[in-house]
Parts: structure tokens; sequence; C-alpha cells
């Protein structure tokens, strides 16, 4: 089986791991927990990074630490994994559902401020299969009428927009180091920010609001979470950062690659990468269009029977059973991409000849060959 996207661990994983569990700090106080954060954040170029137990409890905790709650409305596109959509209900509020552009398949920009209202308090941007939003635009509209912008940049790690990381342009960006994502630690998160108070608070919020006394007891001055990440998972964040940059590389070759043997098939249109985007193509995400030969659910059975792992795009949050009350745009783009769209493998660890083996079959399957 060719996978769809699986994780690379040949670095410092075991050697750091091995050191917690050595000297018994597996738990969330550890050094690694500070080095993780630290060296993410400059990574990233942030100024303050607070790691969480996953990329949801990120979104979540970044949706709490800026005040969104009952009554407020939150714009979010419906072509993206529930989670985003999820974290505005944990917290209360309401999400309204943008349509996405064809060519890059995130949020369109210029269908948000049609949809705001005097209760919309936030946008959240979804950076989808790593091509990032047009945060410039966002911005210009949050300005404009003094809205959070929350990114979700769980799917954009390693993508630049005008050079600089995804997940650092808004108020506060979210990650995740789910098993699938660029860099792993099973399961794992992170909120970035550039506000060092929304950082202080969000860190506040994750570890149950304890103030330790001078007597060393705990004292909670509001509901707190629990969020924290294991030092040991830190651990494991630490040497899979310590990758990024080889990881970011073997992405974007794949693309090339993938680019290349398909540019010529009829009825195949392939991600792009607009001129303020450095994509770095999470996932290698095609639509398969009308005029291809066979439809997109015959091809993703004629990978499978070829061993070959691929998932079809998104379903649309906004006809989902929680959110179908929910109010929307015109979603014409996330219906059409929804039942066009391929994902293909994309592991970092992909050689070039699984990249030619999935080519050859969606090739053979295109109306120009059968
Ligand atoms: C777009 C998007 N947002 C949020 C998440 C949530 O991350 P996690 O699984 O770490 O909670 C994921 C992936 O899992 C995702 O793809």
């Amino acid at each position: 089986m060719i996978p769809l996207c699986v994780p690379e661990i040949k670095g410092n994983e075991w050697k750091y791991i091995k050191e917690c569990l050595d000297t018994n700090w597996v738990s969330s106080a550890g050094s690694y927990v500070d080095k993780f954060e630290d060296e993410f954040s400059k990574y990233v170029n942030v100024k303050s990074a607070v790691v969480t137990m996953n990329g949801t409890a990120a979104l979540e905790l970044a949706l709490r630490a800026v005040g969104i709650g009952q009554g407020d409305e939150v714009i979010v596109p419906s072509m993206t994994f529930i989670s985003p959509v999820n974290t505005i209900k944990y917290v209360g509020a309401e999400p309204v559902f943008v349509d996405v552009c064809r060519d890059t398949y995130v949020m369109d920009t210029e269908k948000l401020e049609q949809l705001l209202t005097s209760k919309t308090k936030a946008i959240m941007p979804v950076h989808i299969y790593g091509h990032s939003v047009d945060m410039n635009q966002v911005m210009e509209i949050a300005n404009k009428y003094n809205l959070y912008v929350i990114e979700d940049a769980t799917e954009g790690l390693g993508s630049l927009y005008k050079g600089k990381s995804v997940g650092t342009i808004g108020h506060i960006g979210c990650f995740s180091f789910n098993g699938n994502k660029l860099i792993t630690t099973g399961a794992g998160g992170m909120l970035a920010t550039n506000d060092e108070k929304l950082g202080d608070k969000a860190k506040f919020l994750s570890t149950q609001t304890k103030v330790i006394t001078d007597n060393k007891a705990f004292y909670h001055p509001e509901v707190g979470y629990n969020f924290r990440m294991p030092n040991i998972l830190a651990a494991m964040g630490c040497a899979q950062l310590e990758k990024i940059d080889e990881y970011i590389k073997a992405k974007r070759e794949h693309a090339k690659l993938y680019d290349k043997l398909l540019k010529d098939v009829r009825g195949v249109t392939l991600p792009i990468e607009k001129e303020w985007c450095k994509n770095v193509y999470w996932i290698y995400s095609i639509l398969i269009e009308d005029d291809y030969g066979i439809s997109r659910d015959e091809l993703i059975q004629k990978l499978l029977d070829n061993g070959i792992e691929c998932r079809p795009f998104f379903m649309s949050v906004h006809n989902m059973p929680p959110y179908i009350e929910c109010r929307h745009g015109d979603m014409k783009i996330t219906s059409e991409i929804a039942i066009k769209g391929i994902s293909l493998p994309s592991s970092v660890g992909l050689t070039d000849n699984e990249i030619k083996k999935v080519c050859e079959i969606i090739k053979a399957n295109s109306k120009l060959n059968v």
C-alpha cells in the first residue's frame, strides 16, 4: 500500500524521548515543553508560542483567549476538516460559512464582507492542503470591522504568505502535530501569536489558570483548561522540528514531479501556487473534472485497487447535521470541489517510483486513453 500521508521518524526522536524516560520528566513539567515552544516560535518567527495537546485544543484556546463566546459569530470556510468549526461551537459562538476559491481551495476573501453582521467577532481562515489564504485581504477586512483573525494553519505549516509563515499574520495562528501533519508528536498542537499578552493569557487558560501562592498552594481565579502537552511529546516535537526544512523540501519536490507527470492529463486540474504564496503542498490535491473519463469516486476505487491510498476532499461542513441551520453564503465552489477533489499520497518519504505509479493510473483512466 502507498499510504496517503505517514510520518517520517528518522532523527533524534528516540534519543530525546529516552532522555525524558531516563530522567523521569514524562509529564507536562519538563525542559522539552519550554524548548519546543521556544524553538517553534523562533522557526515561524512569533513572539509567543503555547504548546497544546492537539490542534483542536489550540483553536479552542485561541477563541477563548480573545474572548469569543455566546452570541458571537465567526466566519469560517465550509471546505475544511470539521475541527475549527467545532471549536466555534465549543465556546458557544455560531459559525457562518464562506465559500472557497476554485484554484487554491481556501477561503474566498471576496465573499467575506457580505457575510458580516454586528454579531461577527472573528474570521477563521483555514490554510487547507498547504496553500495560504490571501491574508492581506483578510486583515484589511478585519481591521476595517475590528475583528479578530485566528488562522487555522494546521495544514499550512511550512507555507509562506508573502515571505511570512502562515499562522503568524492574524492575531493568533494554530498548528497541529497529528500523525499526518508536516511534523508530528503523535498528537499535539501549538498556538502562536505576536501579541505577548494574548500568549500569556492562552498559557494561563491552558494550565487550569493555576497560580502558585507563597505557601505553594494552587489558586485559580477563573475557569481553566488542561490543554497541556507532556514533556515526552514535546521532546519528539523538538526532534521533528530539526528536520522541518528537509520535510518541506521533500513535499515541494514531490509536488514538482506530480505536476510534471499530470500536467497534460485531460480532465485533471492541478494545485497551484499563487504569486504571494510558497505552497508546502502538505497533501497534493487535484480536481477530477467532468471531461476526465471516469468519475472521481471510480478513480478513487481504481487507485485503492492498485494499493494506493487516497482521499476525497472534505465534505462541506455546512451540510453536516450539527451545522445545517447555520448561516452561509453562496457555496457554489465548495459544493463543486467537494465532489471533484482527490488528495494523493504525500508522505515525506514518498519515492519517485511511487509517484510515477500513482500518475500512471490517473493517466490510464483519462478519456484520451480509454
Ligand atoms: C484543517 C484542520 N484543522 C484542525 C485540525 C485539528 O488538529 P488535531 O487533529 O491536532 O486536533 C486538523 C487536523 O487534524 C485539520 O486538518
